[in-house]
């Protein structure tokens, strides 16, 4: 199946499909200087396959990791292209998770101001949220993709064959963010969490998260307003990233618990047996307070407010200003001293 996503500023396809891997030649221009970047986790061959489709091929592997979301990472990238000679008219492919695209994307429209950048994700999380809209980062003095552009992909490849290999956690991760989308926009998706397996159903929950995350990139595209409800979950749930960063939880672990306090009784209720069948984490055991004041430094909240997106019925959301300390008994319900109390 092919999805475009049109854009003022042109259009793009995003293949989904099985065995899709094989046919890289034919939806992205390989006939020419080809900088192919994977990293160290992602199984080699999938990005020896693009590099094997390539004219002239230059396959980098980076350790992986967020640390490679880094200046050091991005120059070495632009080093090897200019050792190479790419041209203008050369392009990036991108071989993995959010990681991969997020550097090889910017690294694409640094060089000579912008040269053709593709994607291929092998996450799960990458498939249905991070290649997609055309947000590219690196992180700086240990904060998160605050260096990074806008830069939409020429195309995006996504084969969930690509996705056996991956750790069952990171399928959950991944499946998150679906999850996320499906609550505030599609809950005929929200039915498939909830009704069915959702390991088994990746392609439906792939090509349904693609649809809801272009509709809202096409009336969007620079997170001037819609866009914003993609961060539901994350005003709370970035808290417990940074507050719980020795526990190593993951994003989308983080996301499932910021997601709990904003959504209404009754939602919560149908929410947390999807959690746990996704085996995502509904409390954390960190303190609270910790939680609010590692919160209070998110780049979002300002004025004393933050900006939250709410949910009272599945498949619809809205956006609210709130105190800053109204989060505070908000946090308390997915800290297990809260759940305690
Ligand atoms: N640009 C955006 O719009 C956007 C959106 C969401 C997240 N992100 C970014 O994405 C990153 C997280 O992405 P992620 O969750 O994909 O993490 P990741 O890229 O770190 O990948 C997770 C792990 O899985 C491994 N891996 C990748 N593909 C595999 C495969 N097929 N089989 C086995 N292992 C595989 C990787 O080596 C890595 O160790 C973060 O840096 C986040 O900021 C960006």
């Amino acid at each position: 199946m092919i999805i475009p996503i049109n854009l003022d500023t042109g259009s793009y396809p995003i293949e989904i499909e099985r065995g899709a891997l094989h046919r890289a030649r034919e939806l992205f221009r390989l006939d020419r200087k080809v900088l192919v970047v994977t990293d160290s986790g992602v199984p080699a061959c999938y990005a020896e396959e693009i590099a094997a489709a390539a004219k002239e091929p230059y396959l980098v592997t980076v350790p992986q990791g967020e640390e490679s979301k880094s200046l050091s990472a991005f120059e070495k990238l632009l080093s090897k292209m200019l050792s190479c000679g790419f041209s203008r008219k050369d392009c990036v492919v991108s071989v993995g998770g959010g990681v991969v695209s997020d550097l090889a994307g910017f690294t694409a429209a640094s060089y000579m101001r912008g040269i053709d950048f593709y994607s291929v994700p092998t996450t799960v999380l990458s498939a249905v949220d991070a290649s997609i809209g055309g947000k590219t980062a690196l992180n700086l003095d240990g904060i998160k993709n605050i260096v990074g552009a806008f830069y939409q992909p020429k195309a995006v490849l996504i084969d969930p064959d690509t996705m056996k290999t991956l750790p069952g956690r990171q399928v959950s991760n991944g499946l998150c963010e679906a999850l996320k989308m499906s609550i505030t926009s599609d809950p005929e998706l929200f039915d498939v969490f909830e009704q069915q397996d959702p390991y088994c159903c990746l392609d439906e929950i792939i090509t349904r998260s693609v649809m809801i995350k272009k509709a809202v990139v096409e009336q969007d595209e620079k997170e001037q307003n819609l866009r914003k409800v993609l961060n539901f979950g994350h005003t709370i749930g970035h808290g417990i990233e940074s507050a719980g960063h020795a526990l190593g939880l993951y994003h989308g672990e983080c996301v499932a618990m910021g997601m709990i306090p904003m959504c209404s009784k009754d939602v919560q209720k149908r929410l947390m047996p999807v959690l746990k069948k996704l085996k995502l984490p509904v409390s954390a055991p960190i303190d609270a307070e910790e939680i609010y004041r590692a919160l209070i430094h998110d780049k979002k909240a300002a004025g004393g407010e933050v900006s939250v997106v709410t949910v009272d019925e599945i498949g619809s959301f809205s956006f609210r200003t709130i105190p800053l300390s109204s989060l505070k008994p908000l946090i308390n319900i997915v800290t297990e001293q809260g759940e305690k109390a």
